[in-house]
């Protein structure tokens, strides 16, 4: 039997042991250390005490474009050339004007704030995602982010059940239930016009809606043209969506853990929802493997946490 002072030596050592667990573990001490002037309301959050991320994410303009914010004419002569846009400056103004007389004036979501704790799924398509039982962590998140032709029905057991915002283009849009945000990522300025049609009621007939019209966020271009230089170092002729997803997360989450991002277990860039056919399927524009670096590194640095799914054998 252990005597009273036997028993305080084990707990005194037990506790020792769990301390240097903590000290010997950065992201403990760092939050604890930080702590007190913390940049929001979770344990740990996304921009504390790293220079690193720090210089990342500095600079960044406004993530979304609202009635009292358009992107500056210099931003915009970067994004023309993304996908050829003929038409001026002015147009361009024009039309994010006419946008905002329908949807929200400011966009719907909650900026940074010391008492704002929002944890964050990104999901990407990627084939990994296949036969990972991700679904039900997932679904635990606040706010759960998919993109483009991304869907649920018949994947529930791996990518989950719930969206609250998906990203997409005219060209990979697909119709959102009334509470989904409808985040649109412009390339040119006929994704504006696609986006105004879309919710304008024509004059014969009922108007067939894609999403809640009071759930519509749009990406401000200059976005783009940051993570394209900060992020990527000018790599690629413009970051790809998910890249670009991951990046806007980080300004409406304070925790974000990323799904379906990669190759899969045979190194094909497929997505979950279809079967291969081009076994040669490469990054288009977009430089993927410097992409997919930057994500690893973000790992690392405990930014984000990277789900990697079925990628081993
Ligand atoms: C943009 O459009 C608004 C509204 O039509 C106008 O008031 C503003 O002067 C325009 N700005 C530029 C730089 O064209
Ligand atoms: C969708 O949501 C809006 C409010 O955001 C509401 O006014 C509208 O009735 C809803 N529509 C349906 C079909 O539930």
């Amino acid at each position: 039997m252990l005597s009273t002072i036997g028993k305080i030596w084990v707990v005194v050592t037990l506790l020792c042991i769990t301390a240097i667990g903590l000290l010997t573990r950065p992201s403990w001490s760092l939050s604890a250390f930080y702590r007190e002037s913390s940049s929001c309301a979770c344990r740990k959050c996304l921009t504390d005490g790293d220079p690193w991320f720090g210089e990342l994410i500095s600079g960044a303009p406004k993530p979304f474009l609202s009635r009292k914010y358009v992107t500056p004419e210099g931003a915009f002569n970067w994004w023309k050339h993304v996908q050829n846009e003929g038409r001026p400056y002015s147009f361009f103004n024009t039309t994010v004007h006419n946008l905002f007389q329908i949807f929200p004036p400011t966009p719907p979501f909650i900026e940074s704030s010391p008492s704002r704790c929002i944890t964050c799924a990104v999901v990407g398509n990627s084939g990994n995602l296949k036969g990972s039982h991700y679904g039900a962590l997932i679904d635990y998140h606040d706010i759960v982010i998919r993109m483009n032709r991304g869907r649920t029905k018949g994947y529930e057991e791996d990518v989950g059940t719930k969206t609250t915002h998906h990203v997409m283009y005219p060209e990979s849009a697909i119709n959102l239930g009334n509470t989904t945000h409808l985040v649109l990522f412009p390339f040119k300025i006929n994704d504006l016009l696609w986006l105004l049609r879309s919710f304008t009621p024509r004059e014969n007939g009922p108007v067939k809606t894609i999403a809640n019209k009071d759930l519509v966020m749009i990406l401000n271009p200059g976005f783009m043209k940051y993570v394209h230089e900060n992020w990527l170092g000018k790599k690629g002729r413009y970051p790809s969506t998910g890249f670009m997803t991951l990046a806007l997360s980080m300004h409406m989450c304070d925790e974000v853990n990323v799904f379906g991002f990669g190759a899969d277990r045979d190194g094909n860039w497929n997505h979950y929802f279809e079967v291969l056919r081009n076994k040669n399927y490469r990054t288009g524009p977009h430089s993927g493997t410097h992409e997919y670096e930057l994500i690893q590194q973000l790992h690392e640095h405990k930014k984000i946490q990277l789900f990697r799914g079925c990628r081993s054998q």
